[in-house]
């Protein structure tokens, strides 16, 4: 019985040298466990005298106390410890500033679109959207380019699988200019029972495909249609309804505009229409920024008009070459490169 309280010391040194929960239970086993030290003594008491057995019983329970004691203390110092290593790994530093959700912005182009839509809105033209894949027709005959007309090499396309109801190739639009004809053919059978026709007003933007990749030019890129057809729309029409439109656009009130002799098979006449800026970088040049002309007959004719009472002009004009002057972008290509530092300055 000597060695009752070398026994408690070595288990409360044992104890306290345990980090793990495991290990001190495994501890425990050893001195209080079936075949523990302490238990060995208890069964050792059977060997003893009446009256010596229950003073050594009584300090071995003492002893047996005291170490579940040190075992109880030591379990919930480890415990403690756990938690505490478990708080820290978790620590939040509520000073730091929040993390924001990250918002997205629109595409340069997507905005000059809608503005582009916008004014003409509120100038009483509809909007309309159209196909991106076109038949030969729409895309060239309908618009007086027939077949092996030299203007048809001007817009080298992509062509596609398929063909249309006449077995012609399917392909990428080369320009907006196909839906002057779906939309106007459209509204005319709209309107086929009615006694008169409002007038078609109507602009179409949208992507348009070419064989063509520079710092210039983008084999997609958009384009924005316009078309007035009426029984007396002039060019004087197309000159205020184009400078009004440049002016809203640029917010400068000071831009003019300049009508150059040009060609396209579906107008007659044409004109490249050149605007120029009276401040600012570009000022005193002259800028080219879109086609336009009066409609041809024939091509007024395929929209299911008669040309003798009705006329109008039709433009066309790239969206990404507004979107470059009105932000001063240089290079067509960072438009479509998907770099962040770029985007991100119009978010
Ligand atoms: N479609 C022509 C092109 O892409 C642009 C154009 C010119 C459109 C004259 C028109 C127009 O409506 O009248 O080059």
């Amino acid at each position: 019985m000597q060695d009752l309280n070398a026994l408690v010391a070595e288990a409360c040194r044992e104890f306290a040298d345990i980090a793990e929960s495991a290990h001190l239970e495994e501890a425990k086993a050893r001195f209080l466990g079936k075949s523990g030290s302490l238990t060995d003594m208890l069964k050792g008491l059977g060997k003893l005298s009446a009256e010596e057995r229950k003073p050594a019983g009584e300090r071995i329970n003492a002893a047996k106390n005291e170490i579940e004691a040190a075992l109880k203390l030591r379990r919930e110092q480890l415990a403690q410890q756990k938690l505490e290593r478990k708080l820290a790994a978790e620590a939040l530093d509520v000073t730091l500033p929040g993390r924001t959700a990250q918002r997205g912005g629109l595409h340069p182009v997507t905005l000059s679109q809608t503005r582009i839509e916008e004014i003409f809105h509120s100038i009483g033209f509809d909007v309309a959207d159209g196909p991106e894949i076109e038949t030969d027709w729409y895309n060239f005959t309908a618009l007086n380019s027939p077949e092996n007309h030299p203007a048809r090499s001007m817009q080298d396309t992509f062509y596609v699988d398929g063909t249309d109801a006449a077995g012609k190739p399917l392909l990428l639009r080369t320009h907006t200019s196909p839906m002057q004809i779906r939309y106007a053919r459209m509204h005319v059978e709209q309107y086929r029972h009615a006694t008169s026709m409002p007038p078609i007003k109507v602009i179409a933007p949208g992507r348009t495909y070419r064989v063509d990749s520079d710092a210039t030019h983008s084999p997609m890129f958009h384009q924005v249609e316009g078309l007035w057809i009426d029984e007396n729309v002039s060019f004087a029409d197309l000159k205020g309804v184009f400078l009004d439109f440049m002016r809203t656009f640029f917010e400068d009130d000071n831009i003019t505009v300049r009508f150059r002799p040009s060609y396209f098979p579906f107008t007659e006449p044409s004109a490249e229409i050149d605007i120029a800026f009276s401040s600012g970088p570009m000022k005193g040049k002259w800028l080219e920024v879109s086609g336009s002309g009066q409609v041809h007959p024939q091509v007024v004719r395929n929209m299911g008009l008669d040309p003798e009472r009705y006329v109008g002009f039709a433009f066309g004009c790239g969206i990404e070459r507004l979107t470059m002057l009105r932000y001063g972008i240089n290079d067509l290509r960072l438009f479509f490169d998907g770099d962040m530092r770029f985007l991100q300055q119009f978010g």
